[in-house]
């Protein structure tokens, strides 16, 4: 979504410090860009809708010691030139990440007291209130103390006053991280976007100011009294940004996941006694889970529900962050709350999250950005070693994911003695395998024949049984978001209570069949499609299976673990067709890599 930088320095950079900030930003998705450069009290503000690339076009060569910049996700109004950011009203310029919910009460308000508005925007809003209260004030950190108490709604803003040589910022349920380099000092939405020219970061707390010199950073508190912000070394990534040689990131990612799964993995395994991190709750205490998440991260919440009462005989509800949020929840002090997220801010699982915090439940995050809002909101936190994901559709961060919750099953199982010493050996054995299992899997997987047999399709349908029809989500999904080609999936049993009418000739069937009791009944279900013409594709791990159009076969490994490869063909199945189909991978159409807002 929407993307910040910001620099205050010593060196005539900003211009080309920005552009470098907002590029590393693209991955998260954006229809617009802009910078506002400050040179003594002239503010240079440049928009333009679509790539950073058009707005360079627009720039001059100048250049100055202090701008800020942003890339767009279009929420209030259409993606224009007026709508984008930074937003000037009187003395205040602003970028803005979030959504203002009272901006049109305060809107009236202002207009009211002589405001006009050019924009449909919440953000030009914002600015005109920081302004409104920038006048009455004379102090821009005042102002800032009365804007956080009157406004509702998430956001992390960079702000320059005019008459100041200063960069301010504030937030709230948005990140803001602050960065001190060699340069001077840097602010961001996201790491990646200052870690070339920050040596040390902080990220910002809520309630909070923070004024940014070009040689000094000092946090304020809402008294107006001086923090002492704590600066952290930048976590050296054993994952690169570049796309090391790879077409798109995507594919770049799906071969990252043998080293993704292993460092995943491995910090809780120890001399071949498995053991969980101290700080992971005591789960005997749980009789109930619920897991909460949205997309590809709700999806391995399935698979883990599958997991986690299998092998931990404990029920597991699973809900979409967006509607347990706004829904009566049974929940109690016996009740784990577990929310997976790869970015760690997406709007609907914080509050999900804050929402059960609330009630007094104890909460566990999944997540794959360290000093993310859900990894510090939580009560208990487990990272996944997923590195950087670029590719907006989730690839090495699911699989993560879907390790993560297997070790929770594995962890649950053995507290309730639900899994016996000679299964977890095993297991275990597995477990130190599975990378080279997975690389054979993406090496040897037939995907692209499968792809160039359905790129021209119209519609796709994925079956499957148990954890299988799980995985089938997560292929529909992933092929829908990059390819735009209408897919769906459905629990193998249930297509022929209406669905099947849909199939006909030619019409592409994935069926996942893994799961060895549940075998015969999906291998009924593809006969029925079959019989009516359409094009069978088997995704399997039973050699035995044969007589399908396309076949993909994979390893057998242990349930825990089949998962971390049947997703494999999924997922390059997807990345061929949407290839063949000529489709902006990496950056699908009207799609986000963080949703931050509701
Ligand atoms: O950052 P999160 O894991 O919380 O994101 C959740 C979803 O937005 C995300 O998984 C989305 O569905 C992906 N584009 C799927 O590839």
């Amino acid at each position: 979504m929407c993307g910040i930088v910001g620099y205050n320095g010593k060196e005539l950079k900003s211009k080309e410090i920005l552009i470098e900030g907002l590029k590393k930003l693209e991955y998260r998705g954006y229809d617009s860009a802009g910078i506002a450069l400050k040179n003594n009290n002239q503010i240079i503000i440049t928009k333009e809708k679509g790539l950073i690339k058009n707005l360079e076009k627009k720039l001059d060569n100048n250049t100055t010691t202090l701008g800020i910049g942003h890339t767009r996700w279009a929420t209030h109004g259409e993606p224009n030139e007026i709508n984008s950011h930074p937003h000037q009203v009187g003395d205040i310029t602003i970028v803005h990440n979030g959504i203002i919910e009272n901006y049109k009460e305060l809107k009236e308000e202002l207009i009211k007291k002589g405001y006009n508005f050019k924009s449909q925007t919440d953000t030009e809003v914002a600015c005109a209130l920081i302004d409104n209260y920038y006048r009455q004030e004379k102090d821009i950190k005042k102002a800032l103390t009365k804007f956080i108490d009157k406004v509702k709604g998430a956001y992390a803003l960079g702000i320059l006053v005019k008459n100041d040589n200063n960069l301010y910022s504030i937030r709230k349920d948005c990140p803001l991280v602050i960065g001190k380099g060699k340069i001077g000092n840097l602010i961001a939405s996201d790491v990646l976007a200052i870690s070339n020219n920050a040596e040390k970061i902080y990220y910002l707390e809520e309630n909070t100011i923070a004024e940014i010199t070009d040689t000094k950073i000092r946090i304020y508190d809402k008294k107006l009294e001086e923090i002492n912000p704590e600066f952290k070394e930048i976590p050296k990534e054993e994952y690169t940004t570049d796309k090391c040689g790879y077409e798109h990131y995507m594919l770049k990612e799906i071969h990252e996941q043998p080293k993704v799964f292993k460092n995943t993995t491995e910090k809780y395994i120890s001399n071949n006694i498995y053991s969980l991190k101290k700080e992971m709750p005591d789960f005997k205490k749980y009789n109930k889970i619920h897991i909460v998440a949205c997309g590809s991260a709700y999806h391995t919440g399935l698979v883990g529900k599958n997991l986690i009462e299998e092998y931990a005989n404990i029920p597991v509800e699973v809900e979409i962050a967006s509607e347990y949020r706004y829904k009566k929840n049974f929940y109690d002090e016996k009740t784990l709350l577990i929310v997976v997220s790869q970015s760690g801010e997406t709007a609907d699982t914080l509050a999900a999250l804050r929402k059960a915090k609330n009630d007094n439940i104890d909460t566990l995050a999944i997540v794959n950005v360290e000093n993310s809002t859900i990894a510090r909101d939580a009560k208990y936190v487990l990272i996944t070693e997923a590195g950087p994901e670029i590719a907006v559709a989730t690839t090495k961060a699911y699989s993560a994911q879907v390790a993560t919750l297997g070790l929770i099953a594995l962890n649950m199982g053995l507290e309730n003695n639900t899994i016996k010493k000679e299964e977890l050996k095993q297991i275990l054995k597995e477990i130190k395998e599975l990378p080279i299992q997975i690389e054979n899997t993406i090496n040897n997987c037939n995907y692209k024949e499968i792809a160039n047999s359905i790129y021209e399709r119209d519609d796709i349908f994925f079956i499957g049984r148990g954890i299988d029809y799980a995985l089938c989500m997560e292929g529909s999904l992933k092929l829908k978001e990059i390819s735009y080609i209408h897919s769906e999936a459905y629990a193998a049993g249930e297509l022929k209570h209406g669905t099947i009418s849909l199939v006909e000739n030619n019409t592409p069937v994935i069926g996942i069949v893994t799961e060895q009791e549940l075998k015969e009944k999906t291998i009924s279900n593809i006969e029925e499609v079959k019989s009516r013409g359409a094009k069978t594709i088997l995704i399997t791990n039973d050699s035995n299976i044969k007589n399908y159009d396309y076949i993909t076969y994979l390893p057998k490994v242990h349930k825990i673990l089949q998962p971390l490869l049947t997703v494999l063909p999924l997922q390059l199945i997807s990345y061929e067709v949407a290839r063949l189909r000529n489709c902006d991978i990496d950056k699908p159409k009207n799609l986000a890599k963080s949703v931050t807002v509701e």
